[in-house]
């Protein structure tokens, strides 16, 4: 938990180091971003005494049944560049993936969140990996391995631009640009196949409007992973978009049908179920 200005922590130097004690399983809290002393504005502040005394807490207490485990979580949209001033993104709020990355913390687990760019402020008690594009995602996330769960709750933007105009686009009158496209890698097919470095468990979302167990079956042998929460975001289900959830989850045992619920319900249920599926750690 380093108290320290933005640019220390920014720091090549600094970064290299941390990445190297994550890789060493060690667990990091914080820093929390805001107003710096010397005037700056950024990553560098301590965290909050409450969030270090709930990580500790979580950490050592008996009641943390994930206690000694790992935990990578992506949540959030990816923005593509077009060029320096345009991008491809969609509308995910980050919301499930930011509620289910601080359910398994306060389960005990050391987790890592590798976040697009989202309004949320950084989930307490969790390392925070900031990243735009789907690249620097699953970058992101091969980094933080190993883990012994991945749950993948991003909506990864399936195609970029393959080269990014280096300047702005400018209008040309009677033409228009043409965008060639290449498709993203898939963070959650990758990490599901990733041999002696697959996590144990790896759990997928899909967002369907129709065959939602039908289609979320197959996307669950497609992608490779072992738990597929498919979500069911039909205009009639009226939950794309707001507070709730209505999940159905697949796995190779079946399917069991979730009520309606909060989306931090469902990543309470969800980190609970982690915890029963993983057992104790060795
Ligand atoms: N996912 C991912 N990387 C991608 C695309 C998707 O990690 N490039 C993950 C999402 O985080 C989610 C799951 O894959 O856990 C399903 O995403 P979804 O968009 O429903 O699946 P797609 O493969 O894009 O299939 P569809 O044709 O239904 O959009």
């Amino acid at each position: 938990a380093p108290a320290m200005n933005v640019r220390m922590w920014q720091h090549a130097a600094t970064q290299s180091n941390l990445t190297a004690l994550l890789e060493h399983g060690v667990r990091i809290i914080g820093p929390d971003e805001g107003d710096m002393a010397c005037g700056e504005f950024g990553p560098g502040r301590l965290a909050e005494p409450d969030e270090i005394a709930g990580v500790i807490t979580a950490y050592f207490g008996d009641s943390s049944p994930l206690a000694g485990r790992r935990a990578l979580v992506t949540s959030g949209p990816t923005h593509e560049p077009i060029d320096p001033v345009r991008y491809i993104a969609n509308h995910s709020s980050g919301r499930q993936g930011h509620a289910i990355a601080a359910a398994l913390a306060r389960q005990g687990a050391a987790t890592t969140l590798v976040s697009g760019p989202t309004n949320l402020p950084d989930p307490a008690g969790v390392y925070v990996v900031h990243i735009k594009t789907a690249q620097q995602m699953l970058d992101a996330c091969q980094a933080a391995l190993p883990a012994d769960v991945a749950v993948c709750a991003a909506a990864v933007t399936d195609w970029r631009v393959d080269t990014a105009a280096k300047e702005k686009v400018k209008k040309t009158k009677g033409k228009l640009p043409t965008l060639n496209m290449t498709e993203n890698p898939d963070v959650l097919a990758t990490l599901s196949a990733a041999g002696n470095k697959r996590p144990q468990l790896v759990v997928g979302f899909a967002a369907e409007t129709e065959n939602i167990v039908a289609n979320a079956q197959a996307k669950r042998e497609n992608k490779g992973c072992d738990w597929l929460l498919a979500n069911d975001v039909s205009p009639e289900s009226g939950t794309f978009g707001g507070a709730d959830n209505t999940i159905h989850l697949v796995s190779a045992d079946g399917v069991e049908n979730w009520p309606r619920m909060s989306k931090e319900d469902v990543a309470e249920q969800l980190a609970e179920r982690v915890a029963a599926s993983l057992g104790t750690a060795a």
